[in-house]
C-alpha cells in the first residue's frame, strides 16, 4: 500500500511523523504540535526578541493563549494526518493526495538521550486577503495563495536553522504535497533576519509599504515578499 505520508518519516517508538533537517542540522526535526507544548510556547512567546516581530500576539502570552494556539495548530495537523491515513485505504495504489496544510511544523532539537526540546514553528496558511475565494478551491489547486509565518528560540538564532527548515518544508511538502505555487510574507520593516531567511529561499523582496490596519489601528511599515514556483521545462534543463 502506498504511504500517503510520503516523504515524512515515522518515529518507530512513538509513531509520530517527522521530517529531519539536512546536514549540519540532523539533530533538528519538524513534528506535529503536541499536547504538552504549552510551557515552551509560553516561554518563547513572552520573549520580546520574538513577539516584537510577530503580528499582534497577546502580550503577556498566557496559558489560555498557548492552549488556544495549540488547539488550532494541533487540530489542523491531526485532521491532515487523519485524511492522509484514510487516503491510504481509499487510494492504495496512489496517486499521492494533495492536502492544504503541513502536518509537521514544530521544530525540535533532539538530545543525545532521545528527548527533544521545542525550538520554533513554521507554517503555511491560506492568505487572508484571498481566503474567501480560495476557500472554495480544492487542496492542490495551483491558484491558491499561501502566507508563511515562523519564529525560532532566540538561543538558536543566526545559525541557519530557519533557512534550512523553510527550504525543507517547501521542497519536501509544500510544493509536492500541497501544490503550493505562490507564497507571500509580510515582515515588520527592519526584520532583516526574517527577510534574509525568505530571500535565501527564493522569495523576492517587493518593498516596504504602510499598513494602517495592523495592530488595532496603529499603522506599521511592512516588507512584502513573495515566492513563485518556477515551472522548469524539461527541454530547458
Ligand atoms: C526570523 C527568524 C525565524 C530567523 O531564524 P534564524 O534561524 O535565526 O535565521 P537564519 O540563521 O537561517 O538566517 C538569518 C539571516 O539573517 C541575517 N541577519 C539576522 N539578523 C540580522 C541583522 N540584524 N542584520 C543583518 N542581517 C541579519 C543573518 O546573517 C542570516 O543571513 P546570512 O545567512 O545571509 O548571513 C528568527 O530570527 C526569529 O524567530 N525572529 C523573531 C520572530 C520573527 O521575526 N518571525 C518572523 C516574522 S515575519
Amino acid at each position: 500500500m502506498l504511504c500517503q505520508l510520503h516523504p515524512l518519516e515515522i518515529n518507530p517508538k512513538t509513531g509520530e511523523p517527522f521530517l529531519r533537517l539536512g546536514a549540519p542540522y540532523q539533530n533538528i526535526i519538524l513534528t506535529p504540535p503536541r499536547q504538552g507544548d504549552q510551557s515552551a510556547l509560553i516561554q518563547h512567546m513572552n520573549d520580546p526578541a520574538i513577539y516584537r516581530w510577530l503580528n499582534k500576539p497577546p502580550v503577556p502570552f498566557l496559558l489560555e493563549h498557548a492552549d488556544a494556539r495549540l488547539q488550532f495548530v494541533k487540530g489542523e495537523s491531526d485532521a491532515t494526518l487523519e485524511f492522509l491515513r484514510k487516503s491510504a485505504q481509499d487510494f492504495p495504489d496512489g496517486p499521492l493526495q494533495f492536502v492544504d496544510a503541513c502536518p509537521v511544523r514544530y521544530l525540535r532539537e533532539v538530545k543525545e538521550d532521545g528527548t527533544d526540546v521545542l525550538l520554533g514553528d513554521v507554517g503555511f496558511r491560506r492568505w487572508k486577503q484571498t481566503q474567501e475565494d480560495d476557500a472554495k478551491k480544492q487542496a492542490g489547486d495551483p491558484t491558491i495563495q499561501y502566507a508563511i509565518g515562523d519564529w525560532l528560540a532566540v538561543s538558536h538564532h543566526g545559525k541557519g536553522i530557519m533557512t534550512a527548515a523553510i527550504g525543507l518544508l517547501m521542497t519536501a511538502w509544500a510544493i509536492p504535497r500541497m501544490g503550493v505555487r505562490y507564497v507571500v510574507a509580510h515582515t515588520l520593516a527592519g526584520n532583516i533576519g526574517s527577510d534574509r531567511v525568505l530571500e535565501k529561499n527564493g522569495f523576492v523582496n517587493i518593498g516596504v509599504f504602510y499598513n494602517k490596519k495592523i495592530a488595532g489601528g496603529e499603522g506599521k511599515f511592512l516588507t512584502f515578499l513573495e515566492w513563485r514556483h518556477e515551472e522548469v521545462s524539461i527541454n530547458e534543463t
